[in-house]
């Protein structure tokens, strides 16, 4: 193919300007646009007066600028409200100018006003939001357009896709992939074109790409200002100006649907569409891929140094590539949901037809004689599937639902449909989605709990379409999917899995069976996918091109489009057992809470999460989305881990009761503790709490020095009992504090990231202003009692002491005869990495450490491990006694964490994915300097904010935390400006979750609003 000479037609900037000047007396500042015939430029004369300046090639129609100027005045015109650039006529009053360029060539000039604002591809993130608001704008632009016509508008145009067909003659430019690509979908286009042409016509915009949308500057929650370029509007059917978008809107995303939805939905509201079109959206997206990449290749061989041509060119190639996997027709149903039609075209009609529809479990399992289900809740919250360890356990399921049959045995257990369950765990069901990963969770079948080898029946006259071995682990194991007819040539499909294998060879595919028939028998968990012995039964409208099985579970966020394609199995029994669930909203509980739960709990997040289940490092919510949790110190050894968890149950079934009487659990614990502790620290008290381990603190403190006065650091807290409060700045200096009591003395954070003193070599600093504290108390005539501080102050943000200060501290503290607590609760038993205590990290041996959250593993148990020398002083006399201190059900708990935490060599992991993690920190640090500091120890990590004055900068550090949450990410905020990430996750942390961590810190460090 001959190249043009391209470098003939361009225009210089100074030419750029120069023609500004002498056409339209403008002296402005040009700068390059991009433009795919024109020669576009930005003419800026002020900061607030620019325009677009558009030179056209040699060749181009007046006509052709006529016809664009018009449109744009019908626009203004049909509504004032949409924002459209404006014609600015010459010093002659000309519409259009025109010049000869230096090869001699006529060149016609045209001025528009500029529009404010940023391209949409500059765009970071692209929201649901802003595509709902695209696809609003869009449909305005559309609606003002109606009437609007022009003799141009019916121009031949190679970005038509009603003229698509002069693509099919380029096939040859294309090999490998890239030609089966084009092939595949030349094949489908041909064969949609016919009734696609028959589709309701318009001039329309036509070219929707992320360079001609213009956005606000807002960066939170940004809007569409307006489309520009109407250089390739057409008359054409409606639907193209979506097909345009929607080969865009994918771009970058890993679910093209879920990207299309929002913006449809825009669409619709603003310029409803028919269902006519929404049928041929597919194909309208699937045609401008075509002509898109047809044209770049055609261009690239012509035009090589034209870059323009290639800006889009490899994510086109990969929505093309998405695109072929997807198949139409449920590709079709997620635009009619976005639409609110039923999604799927067929479900009213099913739904009406099956109203009379009377099918009966005798006719399904004639066997067992009975009629009723009851239904079985094997949901989220179900208590059957217990633990996650139970999940494989087919034989322990069984026993449970053994004992529940025997409750009922006049019926079947069952149900199952559109519930939310935690079983399907394995990687699998997991998919990336356009903010993090997303989970299928979403039954769409119905479930039979029956005995391995119960005979099953058809329910209704039928040809048999599938008869596989889904053999993979918690697949569906031997499966038989039959096809129905009604309404005389309707088609619908009923899926039977988990069969035995014997049912394999009971039924061929082609084969007819009547009503009643025996098709096989429910399989045992060593053949049918490794489940206990059900029958999974599906109905399904259309088959979306699957050949031997069929998905049956679904998003959570495509509910209504998989029930649409799977009516409830029920639609043909009506069974009141079979009915699916109703999910409460968390609204009801929000509102309970509001009323009648104390009004100073806090709820996480503007949107706020109901948690139902855990495992390991991740929580889920009642759709079962999975949350990584890098917040949750408490689950230390991960959560809901099942040893910890056997252990309580176990002990709780023989006895709880009190610490009075002997037990050896409580001995087991206290051992456990003091192998880790140094061989002053011997005698332990057991507590519920942290904040009731630092109340005894400080009680054995005042006892055993007969001194009230306490010295505490800034910032710090330490429980929420009267006492703690007292010496948490973080309390009463913060909203509704009323600043230290008179026994409290507060020396400055030892920060030095951003404290009073900062970088290295701090320690002995702010070890002087502890002594100052200590000095003012024996101004004041009084001695003191001790002194608190957590190794590393977490609700300070993090922050690590300098090394020095602790050594110092104490013995200034032990020169005035008070004792030393180091506050273990947040960062004790391995966290730190390093050390199994926090206070290990620094050269001291503490007089008391008192141990909380990781201690229980989430269940309430604390410590106090003092010297002998205190614990002598405090039992002076006055018995000690906790009701529920110490108990045997705790104390195996505790026991077996503090084992775990030795038999998984959770400490070196502490220690290893805390240093991966660190630096990954670092390195992100590099890239993005908002990160300011990146500081802790093995897992207990933070990460501050500032600007380059080393300002808080809290409103990121919120969006962050925000975004990440919507990416399935729990992250926590905190520092006195809250300007600090903590990352603090059950140390079964490990470096695939470090990782994704970091992928997704990653991508939203780059959104705009995290931007200086
Ligand atoms: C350092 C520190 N000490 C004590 C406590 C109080 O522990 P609890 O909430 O178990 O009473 C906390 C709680 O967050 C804490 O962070």
């Amino acid at each position: 193919m001959a190249t043009k000479d391209y470098s003939a037609l361009q225009i210089s900037i100074a030419e750029a300007e120069r023609i500004a000047f002498n056409i339209y007396g403008l002296n402005g500042k040009a700068t390059i646009l991009n433009g795919e015939l024109d020669f576009n430029f930005k003419l800026s004369i002020s900061e607030k007066e620019a325009y677009v300046l558009k030179i056209s090639r040699p060749d181009q129609l007046l006509d052709y600028l006529d016809f664009q100027q018009q449109l744009l005045r019908y626009i203004a015109q049909n509504d004032p409200n949409l924002i459209v650039p404006k014609v600015v006529l010459d010093q002659n009053g000309n519409a259009v100018s025109h010049y000869l360029d230096t090869h001699n060539q006529t060149r016609y000039v045209h001025l528009l006003t500029w529009i404010e604002g940023r391209l949409w591809s500059s765009v970071n993130p692209k929201t649901d939001q802003l595509r709902y608001d695209l696809g609003r704008k869009g449909g305005l632009l559309t609606k003002a357009l109606q009437g609007f016509d022009h003799p141009q508008a019916h121009r031949k145009i190679d970005w038509d896709n009603a003229q698509v067909a002069w693509t099919f003659d380029y096939l040859h430019l294309f090999e490998g992939r890239q030609l089966e690509l084009m092939q595949h979908f030349h094949a489908k286009i041909k064969e949609r074109l016919p009734q696609f042409l028959e589709l309701r016509q318009a001039v329309v915009h036509n070219d929707l790409n992320d360079n001609n949308i213009v956005v606000d500057y807002n960066l939170k929650t940004p809007q569409v200002v307006t489309a520009i370029d109407y250089g390739d509007a057409v008359y054409t059917p409606i639907i193209n100006d979506l097909g345009v978008a929607g080969m865009y809107l994918p771009m970058h995303h890993a679910d093209p649907l879920a990207a299309l939805r929002s913006f449809i939905k825009g669409y619709h509201e603003s310029f409803p569409l028919e269902e006519a079109e929404l049928d041929c959206l597919y194909i309208s997206i699937a045609m401008r891929l075509v002509i898109s990449l047809t044209k770049a290749t055609i261009n690239q061989q012509e035009e090589p140094e034209n870059a323009y041509h290639q800006i889009s060119t490899r994510p086109a190639w990969e929505v093309l590539e998405k695109w072929s996997k997807i198949n139409e027709h449920l590709a079709t149903c997620h635009f009619r949901a976005a639409c609110g039609y039923s999604p799927s075209p067929d479900a009213d009609e099913f739904a009406d037809w099956a109203q009379s529809q009377n099918c009966s479990l005798l006719d399904l399992f004639p066997t067992i004689q009975k009629t009723a289900v009851t239904t079985i809740d094997m949901g989220m919250e179900s208590t059957i599937m217990g633990n996650v360890s139970d999940f494989d356990h087919a034989d322990l399921i069984q026993f449970r639902l053994n004992e529940l049959q025997k409750q009922v045995p006049e019926t079947v257990l069952g149900g199952g449909y559109l519930e939310a369950r935690p079983i399907y765990s394995t990687n699998a069901y997991r998919m990336e989605g356009n903010s993090g990963y997303e989970y299928r969770t979403i039954h769409l079948g119905v479930d039979f709990w029956l005995p391995a080898e119960t005979p099953v029946h058809t329910i209704l006259d039928g040809e048999v379409v599938v008869v596989y071995d889904n053999g993979n682990n918690k697949d569906y194991g031997p499966t038989i999917i039959i096809k129905h007819t009604y309404n005389s040539n309707k088609k619908f499909y009923l899926l039977y899995g988990h069969l035995s294998a014997a049912s394999l060879k009971q039924v061929t595919v082609g084969q007819k069976v009547k009503k009643g028939a025996l098709i096989g028998w429910i399989g045992a968990p060593h053949e049918n996918g490794t489940w206990t012995s059900h029958l999974h039964m599906q109905m399904m409208l259309h088959r979306l091109g699957n050949t031997v099985d069929f998905p049956g579970v679904a998003l959570p966020s495509e509910q209504a489009i998989w029930a649409s394609i799977c009516p409830n199995l029920n639609a043909l029994f009506k069974i009141d057992g079979l009915k699916s669930p109703v999910i409460a909203t968390n609204k009801e509980l929000i509102d309970y809470r509001k009323q009648h739960l104390g009004k100073g709990l806090s709820l996480q997040y503007d949107v706020p999460i109901k948690m139902v289940r855990g495992n390991g490092v991740y929580l889920m919510d009642q759709y079962g989305q999975r949350y990584l949790d890098t917040v949750n110190n408490v689950a230390h050894v991960g959560h809901e881990h099942p040893a910890v968890v056997r252990a309580g149950q176990e002990q709780m079934a023989i006895l709880n009761t009190n610490s009075r009487y002997l037990h050896a659990n409580i001995n087991a614990l206290a051992q456990e503790i003091i192998e880790t502790l140094p061989p002053e620290l011997s005698v332990l008290h057991f507590v519920n709490s942290g904040s009731e381990a630092n109340e005894l603190a400080l009680r054995m403190l005042k006892t055993a020095t007969g001194q009230e006065d306490i010295i505490a650091s800034e910032v710090g807290y330490h429980g929420n009992t009267n006492a703690c409060i007292a010496i948490s700045s973080y309390k009463f200096d913060g909203k509704g504090g009323q600043g230290a009591p008179k026994h409290t003395h507060i020396f400055p954070l030892p920060d030095a990231f951003r404290g009073l003193y900062q970088g290295k070599n701090t320690g002995e600093q702010y070890a002087n202003h502890v002594l100052e504290q200590i000095e003012k108390v024996h101004q004041m005539g009084r001695g003191i009692a001790g002194f608190i501080i957590e190794p590393i102050i977490s609700c300070g943000g993090q922050v690590e002491l300098p090394k020095g200060f602790l050594e110092r501290a104490y013995a200034h503290i032990r020169a005035a005869g008070g004792y030393c607590i180091s506050d273990e609760v947040q960062v004790g038993c391995g966290r730190v990495g390093s050390a199994f205590w926090g206070f290990q990290l620094h050269d001291v041996v503490p007089d008391i450490v008192t141990i909380g959250k990781p201690l229980g593993n989430g269940h309430p148990l604390a410590a106090v491990a003092c010297t002998e020398e205190i614990a002598n002083k405090f039992a002076n006399g006055m018995e000690y006694f906790n009701t529920f201190g110490g108990n045997p059900v705790s104390c195996a708990i505790g026991k077996t964490v503090l084992q775990t935490v030795k038999k998984e060599g959770l400490q070196a992991n502490a220690l290893e994915v805390g240093n991966y993690l660190k630096e990954k920190l670092r390195a992100l640090a590099v890239q993005y300097p908002i990160i300011g500091d990146v500081r802790g120890q093995g897992l207990f990590l933070g990460f501050e904010i500032v600007d380059a004055q080393k300002n808080p900068l809290a409103a990121k550090v919120a969006y962050l935390a925000n975004r990440m949450k919507e990416h399935g990410i729990l992250m926590s905020v905190d520092g006195p400006q809250y300007n600090v990430l903590k990352i603090k996750p059950p140390i079964v942390f490990n470096k695939e979750n470090a990782n994704e961590l970091i992928l997704r810190l990653t991508k939203i460090m780059a959104e705009d609003f995290m931007k200086n």
